[in-house]
């Protein structure tokens, strides 16, 4: 098998907060994360498709085409937005970047007919990521 990946980058403000904590538990889980405002983070996402390449193209799917695909699905809906707020798939979760990474699996991998998606990164930061790995590989 082999996997491919194409990377893409966001921005977007996010708050971490869980509405049934206090104010106080708020603080001490997310500490800065919880500004009430929110916070900005430039992400990076790193999509992985695992596959045999097509004897005839040499590829497991295209990655022009899979970029074209992560800014129609993903990128469009979360570019420049607030997360907790402008995005539907997004509503009443937690917006870390393990949840995030989950969500964008779901938004993407019913459009992805050349391999299988095989992990979805999401850095926050250089030092800052979740992976999720959907179908164990
Ligand atoms: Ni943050």
């Amino acid at each position: 098998m082999v996997f491919v990946t194409r990377k893409a980058h966001f921005s977007a403000a996010h708050r971490l907060f869980n509405p049934e904590f206090t104010d106080e538990e708020n603080e001490r889980i997310f500490d800065k994360c919880n500004n009430p405002r929110g916070h900005g983070h430039n992400y990076t996402i790193e999509v992985t498709v695992a596959g045999e390449p097509d004897p005839k193209t040499g590829y497991v799917i295209d990655l022009k085409k899979l970029g074209e695909l992560i800014d129609d699905v993903i990128l469009s809906k979360v570019d420049h937005k607030h997360l907790n707020y402008d995005v539907p798939e997004l509503k009443g979760i937690i917006p870390t970047a393990e949840n995030i990474a989950l969500t964008f699996w779901n938004l993407l991998e019913p459009h992805i007919h050349s391999g299988k998606l095989s992990k979805i990164r999401v850095a926050e930061s250089d030092n800052n990521f979740a992976e999720y790995r959907g179908v164990g590989y």
